[in-house]
């Protein structure tokens, strides 16, 4: 019944063993340096690197493997498929390319009986749950957009690569929505809105190619689909700069260089800027009724630990649907409940 954190010294891994620790469940950290590990007095398993990690789960079969060690679009499937059979899978991607990339594995996850769940943290459980709540029930409806709303604090300290990487792999995207069931380029920053949030504070969003497009799309089903995040820019001059700066880093030796310099950028803590995160949905149906909804939750880092620790400990009672999910896909919109979410719709 072991649930393993794959770097589980790092900025999530951390928060996801502690929850779970605290959920009374048996974690085993996994990570690359011994002597760190030891220092944790937990349970560890040593593997340094992708492959080494795949060939401990092989040899070891742990019940749930929770992946934090990031550039999941290269090397998630790796890690998914030592699961296989029997074993399932978490992980935190929430781009374009890489939730895509794990869903493809769901033949794969439903022949070996395992469940593999992408997109485990704020921005794709959010806004999916709230899109599932308000389809609930109803026929297909002919548009959908989401807003991922995340109010965050940042730590102190070096912004890491797992985390450039991903920044840097939304600028080589580009912009995308569905458009007559179709994924389409759409402009990065695209329509930037300020929201009047339930609890009277405002927001900004504006678009990105991210993860909760894929979910949004696969929770409504409709044609159209656009997908807007809190932590694009919105500043006109910043927006204009982004499709170049898109090319540019598509460059590989270009994007090597620029996640590594991202990732020696130091930030200094901050509060998070506003009390609640917000995943918002606004669904609209072929006669023109619309409804739209929310999930409050609180600070969207603590929420996304929460997501996926609930996610793992779930899987580790079999409670998950067979096949590669997105999380309210695999266990049921309630998981955002059950992770300290509230709905308002
Ligand atoms: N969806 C969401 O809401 C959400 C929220 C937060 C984070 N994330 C994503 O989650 C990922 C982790 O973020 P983070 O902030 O926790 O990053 P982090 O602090 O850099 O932690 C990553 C951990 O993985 C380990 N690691 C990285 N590459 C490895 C490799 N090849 N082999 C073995 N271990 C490796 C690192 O080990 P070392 O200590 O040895 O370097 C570190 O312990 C990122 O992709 C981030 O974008 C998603």
């Amino acid at each position: 019944m072991e649930i393993w954190v794959l770097g589980a010294l790092g900025r999530t891994g951390r928060g996801i063993t502690a929850e779970l620790t605290a959920k009374g469940l048996p974690v085993v950290l996994v990570g690359r340096h011994r002597e760190r590990l030891e220092a944790t007095g937990a349970k560890f398993v040593v593997a340094d690197g992708v492959e080494a990690m795949a060939a401990e789960i092989r040899r070891q079969r742990p019940a749930v493997v929770v992946n934090t060690i990031g550039e999941y679009a290269a090397t998630a499937a790796t890690i998914a498929r030592a699961c296989l059979p029997g074993g399932h899978y978490v992980d935190l991607a929430a781009d374009l390319v890489a939730v895509p990339r794990l869903l493809d594995l769901h033949e794969e996850a439903l022949a070996g009986g395992s469940t593999f769940v992408t997109g485990a943290g704020f921005g794709v459980l959010a806004t999916e749950a709230v899109v599932a709540k308000l389809c609930e029930g109803r026929e297909t409806p002919s548009r959908v957009r989401v807003d991922a709303l995340a109010s965050v604090a940042v730590e102190a300290g070096a912004v890491g690569v797992a985390l450039a990487a991903s920044i840097v792999d939304v600028l080589t995207t580009g912009g995308r929505r569905y458009e007559d069931g179709r994924l389409t380029p759409a402009r990065l920053g695209a329509e930037p809105q300020t929201h009047t949030l339930p609890d009277g504070e405002t927001a900004k969003s504006a678009g990105v190619p991210s993860g909760e497009l894929v979910a949004a799309q696969r929770a409504s089903g409709a044609p159209s689909v656009t997908v807007m995040s809190g932590l694009a820019p919105t500043s006109p001059a910043v927006r204009a700069l982004l499709p170049l700066l898109g090319r540019v880093v598509s460059i590989p030796l270009v994007r090597r260089f620029a996640v590594r310099q991202l990732a020696r950028v130091t930030t200094k803590a901050a509060p998070r800027p506003r009390a609640h995160s917000w995943g918002h949905a606004v669904v609209t149906w072929p006669d023109g009724t619309t409804r739209e909804g929310w999930l409050r939750a609180g600070e969207g880092m603590d929420f996304t630990t929460a997501v996926v620790a609930e996610v793992a400990a779930r899987l580790a009672r079999g409670e998950g649907k067979p096949g590669a999910h997105t999380p309210a896909s695999a266990l049921g919109a309630d998981v955002a409940e059950a992770a300290g979410g509230t709905f308002v719709l």
